[in-house]
Parts: structure tokens; sequence; C-alpha cells
């Protein structure tokens, strides 16, 4: 049977150049006449889909509807052999990344823009993944962006739009299209690599000693988190909120640090919850969060390496190696070098990771910006760092059963095993980029003419606090599978006592320039407990302000405060 296919002149649009997540542009941007079907003709361009299976589906936001219909009928035109759809659109991030591995699919589009904002007003996205289930590679994304730059026409099928609340298989012109259940494989997945029946047991026998709040915040997670925390789990209802996904999350943010998930972080202290959890609005980043134990992301990948050993996945494949990026503490390389593990330290971007698993040389990774994961898939996943900490607790009380043992107990025990890096991100939103120059080219001469090196900084707001610079260095990677150079990925502060501070401009920023300054000092276990123990910004005052003073932060940005402290 042939179908009509229909070519549809058009004309080129500017800036459709994908980033490390995808095109993220406003959705009225993504509204305009040929805009998303110029780069969705663009994506099967590149990557030639003649017989693919294709897995579609995303974190629900406004305008994802009316994306899926577009991508259904430009893929099928293009020669899509078959769909697989999450329900009504909708797989989270890391599900996603679960479906095209599990179904051996060719890639995957997916329709997120994260955790930024949605709605009419705000943002909507689109990423291409690869194989293995993880974000396309800048090769990829970059024959995506020239093809944008001369596109002339796309193809669409003539076809009613496909009804994507009935799950089973249809046909769609030339095309197969296979509706899954949107949870059921991910909850699988998470079964086969937790103690689940460990978990339960744990939960069900401290009901009201160790209560748990997860916070959808509006996002793609409320029903998965719904499925594994309630139904499988044997949690209250209570146990979840803001669970039911809304296009524009509610309204809010979702974004999972204690700026943004506020609603989690209020009632956790209001009603002294032991364990409290968010993800943000497609379910890859987590924060975790216990009443007045706020596990900053850098520890967490730590304590989860450091664990391993209770979790069924890494007891029956062992732990390959571990990794962090750049910015992120060194607390999970204490972990590495105490087992013997291989560890490598990559640019921001979960990507860099991907190679290494696909190498079989990293298993657990993580980063600063909320991003936790492993090699079970090759995406960062929230709730897969949310029920890692269940399973750790759980096993942790299995081992002590006359203590309680709850999120600060964990972080105190583990502080005093490795010593702690106090770290914590200083975010300077939307400055002119002529002062995040300055700061650049300030520490770019510090490189070239090795001036800094040596000098001694006295901290005035924390008695006795010197900090002497061992080196400045701009950090480069060069990935030890492909071989791939990556330079300028942040400028480093070196100090003799092993503290760093790091500068980076964000990627991820839509407006202006976004500086991030990310400082840790390490601690080490002799300090003893109230040095150990103590608040964060206490911990860090006299090396922030060595640190804003040595760059002249303030004066080159006009700022006093951040915008954001994480
Ligand atoms: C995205 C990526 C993360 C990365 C982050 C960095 O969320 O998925 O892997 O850490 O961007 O964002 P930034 O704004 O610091 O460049
Ligand atoms: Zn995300």
């Amino acid at each position: 049977m042939s179908h009509p296919v229909n070519v549809v002149a058009t004309k080129p649009f500017d800036g459709q150049k994908p980033g490390t997540s995808g095109l993220r542009k406003r959705v009225k941007v993504f509204q305009q006449e040929h805009y998303t079907e110029n780069f969705v003709q663009a994506i099967f361009d590149s990557i030639k889909p003649d017989g693919m299976t294709l897995v579609v589906g995303g974190d629900g936001r406004f305008f994802s509807p009316e994306a899926v219909q577009i991508i259904l009928k430009i893929g099928s035109a293009n020669g899509v052999k078959k769909f697989i759809l999450g329900k009504d659109g909708i797989l989270s991030t890391p599900a996603a990344s679960n479906v095209i591995r599990k179904y051996k699919a060719d890639g995957g589009i997916l329709l997120t823009a994260s955790h930024n904002p949605g709605g009419p007003n705000n943002d909507f996205g689109l990423k291409y993944n690869v194989s293995n289930g993880g974000p396309a590679p800048e090769s990829v994304t970059d024959k995506i962006y020239e093809i944008t730059k001369t596109i002339s026409q796309y193809k669409v099928i003539e076809a009613p739009p496909v009804d994507l609340s009935k799950i089973g298989e249809t046909t769609f012109g030339p095309s197969q299209v296979q509706i899954i259940d949107s949870v059921t494989d991910y909850v699988t997945l998470l079964q086969d690599i937790f103690d689940f029946p460990l978990i339960k047991s744990f939960l069900l026998d401290n009901a009201s000693s160790f209560r748990v709040l997860f916070d959808g915040l509006h996002g793609v997670t409320g029903p998965y988190a719904h499925a594994i925390l309630v139904e499988t789990l044997g949690l209250p209802p209570s146990a979840v909120q803001n669970c039911v996904p809304s296009p524009d999350f509610g309204g809010g943010h979702p974004d999972p640090n204690l700026t943004y998930a506020r609603s989690l972080v209020d009632v956790v202290e209001a009603n002294n919850i032991q364990f409290g959890a968010a993800s943000d609005g497609d379910g890859d980043r987590n924060m975790i969060y216990g009443k007045g134990a706020f596990v900053t992301p850098s520890d967490s990948v730590a304590i989860i390496a450091d664990w391993a050993h209770v979790i069924p996945y890494f007891k029956k494949g062992g732990v390959k190696g571990l990794a962090r990026s750049m910015p992120t503490s060194k607390a999970i390389d204490l972990v590495a070098q105490k087992k013997g593990l291989e560890y490598f330290e990559v640019p921001t971007g979960w990507k860099f990771f991907g190679n290494l698993m696909d190498a079989g040389r990293l298993s657990i990774c993580g980063e600063e910006s909320f991003g936790t994961g492993s090699d079970h898939i090759r995406e960062k996943d929230g709730i897969w760092a949310i029920i890692a900490w269940l399973n750790i607790l759980a096993a942790a009380n299995k081992e002590s059963p006359n203590e309680l043992i709850g999120i600060n107990e964990l972080l105190q025990k583990h502080y005093a095993k490795y010593g702690r890096s106090f770290f914590s991100r200083y975010d300077y939103e939307e400055v002119p980029s002529d002062g995040a120059n300055k700061i650049v080219a300030l520490l770019d001469e510090a490189i070239k003419t090795s001036s800094l090196n040596g000098t001694a900084h006295v901290a005035k707001t924390a008695a006795g606090q010197e900090f002497t610079i061992a080196s400045v260095e701009s950090f480069s990677y060069t990935d030890p599978i492909d071989g791939s150079v990556s330079t300028n990925q942040g400028q480093v502060l070196n100090f003799a006592d092993g503290s760093r501070v790091v500068f980076r401009l964000s990627g991820t920023g839509s407006a202006g320039a976004t500086v991030r300054m990310y400082v840790e000092r390490y601690v080490a276990p002799e300090a003893g407990a109230a040095e150990l123990g103590r608040d964060t910004a206490e911990g860090l005052k006299g090396l922030i302000e060595v640190a804003l003073g040595i760059t002249k932060l303030k004066e080159s940005l006009g700022r006093e405060e951040p915008t954001v402290i994480t």
C-alpha cells in the first residue's frame, strides 16, 4: 500500500543549534509555522531513519501533544519503521533511556526542557538520544544544526492524528506505532536493581519513626514515584505530594534544590520528616533532604558509591569505576581510593560519562548539579538516586539495629570515616557578559604568569584561617575512550590545604551570562565530630571570602550577593 507523502517548502530559522541537552526555546518560538517541523526534519536528515525503531516521549510539558504528532508525521514520511511511545506521549528522561535500551531501539526523541518552567510563556525542548540510550554526541548534534541552516523542505504523511491514550499497537501510514505504559518498564528496572523487600520491611517496621515524603514538583515523576513508593513499597499516599503532572508544573520551577523545592523543604521541616526527596520536571535530577539534613549531590554520590555493596545490581555486577564532573567535590575520589577503584574527573555534562560506561569502566557517577546515576541507563536518574538512598538506609539500619540511622547519622558516619568536603555553589545569574569576561581574563592571566601561585590569603571572617594558592589551572579533558579533547571547561584555584574554588560560565543559561563559583574545603576525620558537623556556610566562610577577594568578583559583576546558593 502506498501512502501519500506531502513535501512542504520551508525556510531556515536562525539559532536551531542543539545544546548538550537538545534544542531548548520558548514555547512561542516552537509554535512558529514550520519551526518545529524544520528541526524534526533536520534530525531525520542527519540520522537516515529508514527502517529505524524510534522511541518518543517526554515530560508532558505544554506543546508536547502537538510536537508528538509532528514527530510521527515527519518520521513516518522519512521511513521510520516503528515508533514506541509512552502513553499520552509521557516518558521521564530516565524511563526513555531505559526503553531505548530495553527494546533495542535505534534512538529516541525526548520532548523536554528538563527543570525549566513550562507553559505557554515558558520553555519547550527537543532532544535526540542514540541507541545506547544517551544524548546524541556533538558529531550528531552539529550535523543537525548544519542541516537547519539550509533546510528547504520537510516531508509529512497525510494521516489523522494518532490516539496517544490507547495502549497497544496500531499502524500509522507506512509505520507501526506501539504505545506502552509509561511507568511499568521503569518499575521493573528498579526492582531488578534494588533490594525492594529489604526497603519495604524497613519502611514498615519504622512507619512512625522514619517517614518519607517525595515531591514531584508537578513534573513527570509523579506517576513513577506513586507506583514505586506507594504501590510497590507500601507507603501511604501522603508520602508523595505534587505528583499529578501538569503541563506548566503548577506554575512552578521544577528544579530540586533548596531554592526551588521550597514546597518539600517547608513540609519536611514543619512535620519533622526524616526522609524527603524531590525530582525535576523530566525526572533526571534529584535532591535528598531530611529534617535538618541537606545532602549535597557531591556527598550523595560518594555515599552511594561507598555503600554500593548493599545494592543487588552492584553486588551482582561489581563496581567497575567511579566518576564525577570537575566542579563536583572530591568526596567520591576518597571512596574510590579506599576501595581501589578506577575514578574519573570529566567536564560538566552527563554525556561525558556515557563513553566510560559503554567501555565498561564506569558504574556510579554524579554531578554537583543534582545529577546522580549509574550504568543501568545512559541518563542521570532522580528516582534511582532516591531509592538508592532508601536501600542504603535500610541496610545500614539492619547492620545497626539498636539505633535509628537517618540521613544525618549516615552523613556523620561518612565524614568520620572519610573526612568531609564542605561544598557550596554560588550562582550569579544574568550578569553582564563583560563583567563575567573580566573574571575569566583575570584568572587566565594568573594561569599564564603563575602570579598567584604561592600567595597566602588571610580570611578576616574565619579566625585563624589562611589559604595559600598552590596552582591555578584551566580544566581540559581528554576522553580516554575516543581521545576527543575538551578545553576551557572551567578555571580552578587549587589551595595548598586541598581546598578548591572553581569558576565556570553556565552552558544552559538563556539570558546574559551566568557565573558559577564552586567552593570546596576538605576537613580530615581527625578534626573531630564538632568540626565535621558544622553548618556548610560556616565551614566555607573563610574560603569564600578569600575567593571573592582574589577574583574581585563583586566589583566585576556589580553584585553584592549571588542569585542562588546551593
Ligand atoms: C544539564 C546537564 C548536566 C549539567 C548541567 C550544567 O543539566 O544535563 O549534566 O551538569 O546542565 O549546567 P550549567 O548551567 O552549569 O552549564
Ligand atoms: Zn532534568
